[in-house]
């Protein structure tokens, strides 16, 4: 039995692999550094799924047709009531998406990359006491889905740090929530359903809900001369620093270095705030000596969530929107993953080790 699974292959995938000693992502065969430089999300978006539905496009193809989709699926946001917008962001945009019919084609699966792009923004406005947007087909996805937030049209450096964002976390091996994603195909249950399951997954403070309180900790240390102190009060009382340590990589997250590089020109035109940055700066070099002092025997360094943080809170999304955000950008990996599953591999069942009592004889 292997706690976690650790190390435990369960699927053969042609998607993604994750190098946690040399701390490198491939994504179909094109290494992070090189993607996220000269790729749009839609065109990432095409390569995860090229040969995995009945249709066959690229990047440009794909533009308009996510465009469509996002319209299509605004219709959903009108069922968002009281109820709904008194959830946490992730959880309404996850009770939108199971209105989503169940399927395994390409315009299921069209719709389900559509879906959280358009209900995250909507939901946020709603839930502030605004009026939903509707979607402009004619932008990129990640113009649309900031000027859907904003109701303003972006600035082309927040359009491409969000463009760099979706596609650095656009896939990332076998993690929680892909395999989630896996084990609902591997039934044939349908996409929606993988995609409910995945989102589900990926809430957790320990997958991919730790970017919000990893400014919760920027808060609380305030000031860069408070940094040390306040990481070791933290490790004293058994909690983890959010934002550090993997189960794979036990060198730097490529992702954490992705985002870094997005956040410069944003930071270069005066679009971020830089106290907040040269803070993030000072707590992520105090927290990897702190850990490696405490932490001898486990190698642990900065993760995505960290530069998430700085980039989703640059870019207007309140804190709470964070693990959503994740959502809109993992939504085509999951896909990729449950499609790839269906159609080459067996139903996910494995077994357990009963410790339990045995029955009394008679
Ligand atoms: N801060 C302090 N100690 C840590 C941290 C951390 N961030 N991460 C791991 N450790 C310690 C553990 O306490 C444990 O120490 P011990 O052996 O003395 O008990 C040791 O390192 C190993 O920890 P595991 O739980 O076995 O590591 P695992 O591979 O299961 O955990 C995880 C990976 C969940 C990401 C962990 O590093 C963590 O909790 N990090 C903080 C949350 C976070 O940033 N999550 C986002 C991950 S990225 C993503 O999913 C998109």
């Amino acid at each position: 039995m292997k706690n976690g699974l650790e190390d435990v292959i369960a699927a053969e995938t042609q998607l993604s692999d994750v190098d946690g000693e040399a701390g490198r992502l491939i994504i179909r065969g094109v290494s992070l550094d090189h993607l996220v430089l000269t790729q749009t999300y839609e065109s990432v978006a095409a390569l995860l799924l090229d040969g995995l539905t009945e249709k066959h496009f690229d990047g440009n193809q794909l533009r308009p047709k996510l465009g469509q989709a996002r319209e299509s699926v605004f219709a959903h946001v009108a069922a968002a009531d009281a109820a709904l917008l008194a959830l946490p962001p992730v959880d309404a945009v996850r009770a939108l998406i199971a209105r989503l019919a169940d399927g395994e084609d390409f315009d299921t699966a069209l719709q389900l990359m559509a879906a959280p792009a358009v209900f995250l923004p909507a939901i946020l406005r709603l839930q502030a006491g605004g009026q939903a947007l509707e979607p402009d087909p004619s932008l990129t996805h990640s113009a649309d889905i900031l000027r859907m937030l904003t109701g303003v049209r972006p600035s082309a450096e927040q359009v491409a740090a969000l463009d760099a964002y979706l596609v650095t976390i656009s896939d990332h091996g076998l993690n929680a929530s892909t395999f989630a994603s896996r084990v609902i195909a591997s039934t044939r249950a349908g996409l929606t359903s993988s995609v409910l399951a995945a989102i589900s997954a990926l809430k957790g403070p320990l997958h991919g809900g730790a970017p919000g309180p990893v400014l919760d900790m920027f808060d609380e240390i305030d000031c860069e001369e408070n940094a040390h102190a306040w990481l070791g009060n933290a490790l004293d009382r058994g909690e983890r620093l959010m934002g550090f340590g993997h189960r794979i990589y036990r060198v730097r997250d490529p992702r954490a270095d992705a985002l870094k590089g997005a956040l410069k020109p944003l930071i270069a035109t005066g679009q971020v705030d830089s106290r907040r940055i040269a803070l993030a700066e000072t707590v992520e070099q105090a927290a990897i000596a702190i850990l490696r002092e405490r932490k001898p025997d486990r190698p642990l360094d900065v993760n995505v969530e960290f530069y998430t943080a700085l980039l989703l809170d640059a870019l207007g999304f309140p804190r709470e929107a964070f693990t959503g955000v994740f959502a809109i950008g993992r939504t085509v990996g999951w896909i990729a993953h449950a499609r790839e599953q269906a159609l080459n591999g067996r139903l996910i069942r494995p077994r357990s080790v009963y410790v339990g009592p045995l029955p009394q004889a008679a």
